[in-house]
């Protein structure tokens, strides 16, 4: 029989069954003739009270080899607790140790330790209160964005890792490449790709949206959620090297559409969350982001600001606010601004839109203008962009001309721009940094602390 998890057994009421379970000792206290282990499995951020009476068998030496980390199965019957804190907890019948963690070299001893500390122990700190419960609300909006696609009709599309095309057409790729480095093959000066695995210049994906358009021009919604890899210097704490997105792709869809999609998304998997880990966010809302639960609650009840590039610059440049960075129209609005925007002017998220075209992608549909882009980023307080996204160009002449003026050479779109020559269709996406919408939920300062291993410049102990 499976054992119970401990999250389940504390929402039994004291009885005379038997019960086993299993898990590792978070904390021993020792009183007069009994032991107290506070033990955790991973299931709950609670953990079950362990009572171990001094005429249990043996107890001298057992009691000395509980230490915080070991791991062990106790058996026994759950009876009320007279203690503060848990309904019930579990008076041993018996104890096995199946590993101990000798005091003196097990790292996790203390009640509290620095994130910059854990983030070196990456392979233990899944056994500490904040990592655990990233790692269950992680799962938890995991589920949650599947779950919102697949009600809402979205076929999830699985777009390749390595790929021939830089989406983003900024050049901040992983190359892939089984040439020998030391002697790499040269036709005249230039590299012979020719002899490489694909025979040609390959990549590690910064975006899966090429691809996911090829299938949205066809099954009309989709999504992708998946790794994208970004050769980005930044070390800050919202870049990762390696990190998940989301992309719905949407055919028959302007960017009006597209902003209500993800209005209705993001307010969707917030609510999950605070409807599925009410105790991990409880302990967010505590000792992580005082008053996160409240802020996600008024999110979800109102409705997001749009606003255009233009009025948002209008609105800083007004604000007569000493910026790092000055701002004026045409400038690619830096995380200060954007902070500026969400936390002291409006308060709120904001969808800003209708970007200068020359600091936005060249698949961007572009407006009558013809000097700004149908872009639409979504702009949270504490981080910035967590959303980028747009309406696509979809006319075959003007996509033509945006890939050469970004200096693409449009050959090496033949197939994207097909999407254009056969059937076109107004179409339009966004992309959601996964990680930086855990970030908010969970008020997780530093984007490493909320991916299991980070992947980040001059980071890869793992
Ligand atoms: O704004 P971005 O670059 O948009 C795209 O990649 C589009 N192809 C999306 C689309 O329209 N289908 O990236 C989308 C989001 C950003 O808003 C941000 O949340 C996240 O991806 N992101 C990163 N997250 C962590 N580390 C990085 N280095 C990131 N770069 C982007
Ligand atoms: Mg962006």
């Amino acid at each position: 029989m499976r054992r119970p998890l401990i999250k389940d057994l504390l929402s039994l009421k004291a009885g005379n069954d038997a019960v086993t379970v299993e898990g590792w000792i978070r904390t021993k206290r020792d009183s007069k003739g009994v032991t107290f282990l506070e033990l955790n499995d991973g299931s709950s951020i609670k953990n079950l009270q362990v009572v171990i009476e001094d005429t249990l068998p043996g107890f001298d030496s057992l009691s000395k080899s509980l230490t915080t980390g070991t791991s062990i199965v106790a058996a026994g019957v759950l009876i009320e607790s007279p203690g503060q804190g848990q309904a019930v907890e579990l008076k041993a019948a018996s104890i096995t140790v199946l590993g101990g963690a000798p005091p003196e070299e097990y790292a996790l001893q203390k009640k509290r330790h620095s994130f910059e500390f854990l983030r070196e122990i990456a392979h233990l700190r899944p056994r500490t209160n904040s990592f655990g419960a990233v790692a269950r609300v992680r799962s938890a909006m995991s589920f949650a964005i599947h779950r919102f696609f697949q009600e809402n009709g979205f076929v999830y599309v699985h777009t390749p890792i390595i790929t021939g095309s830089d989406c983003e057409g900024a050049g901040q790729m992983f190359q892939v490449t089984t040439l020998p480095l030391e002697s790499i093959p040269k036709n005249d000066s230039s590299i012979d790709y020719a002899q490489d695995f694909f025979g040609k210049k390959a990549a590690l994906t910064v975006s899966g949206q090429l691809e996911g358009e090829a299938y949205a021009c066809a099954l009309k919604n989709i999504y992708t959620f998946g790794p994208t890899f970004r050769a980005e210097n930044s070390n800050t704490t919202r870049h990762l090297a390696e990190f998940w997105m989301i992309e719905p792709e949407m055919a028959f869809c302007d960017i009006n559409g597209n902003m209500d999609v993800a209005e209705a998304f993001l307010k969707y998997i917030f609510q999950y969350v605070l409807d599925t880990c009410p105790d991990d966010m409880d302990f967010f809302d505590s000792r992580i982001s005082k008053g996160i639960i409240d802020n996600l609650r008024h999110i979800i009840a109102s409705r997001f600001m749009r606003i255009s590039y233009t009025e948002a610059v209008e609105r800083l440049i007004e604000s007569g606010e000493k910026f790092e960075f000055p701002v004026k129209w045409g400038i690619d609005l830096q995380s200060e601004h954007e902070k500026f925007l969400t936390e002291k002017i409006y308060n709120q998220p904001v969808i800003l839109t209708d970007y200068p075209k020359e600091i936005k992608a060249f698949y961007m549909k572009l407006n009558d203008d013809g000097k700004t882009v149908r872009a639409m980023d979504i702009l949270v307080p504490r981080l910035g962009e967590i959303v980028g996204g747009s309406e696509r160009e979809a006319d075959l002449a003007k996509l033509t001309a945006r890939i050469s003026e970004c200096g693409l050479n449009p050959d090496d779109y033949w197939w994207y721009l097909d999407l254009r020559r056969f059937g076109s269709v107004p179409h339009a996406g966004f992309g959601l940094g996964f990680e930086r919408v855990i970030q908010f939920v969970t008020g997780m300062q530093n984007i490493r602390d909320v991916i299991p291993f980070p992947r980040a410049v001059k980071t890869l102990e793992f």
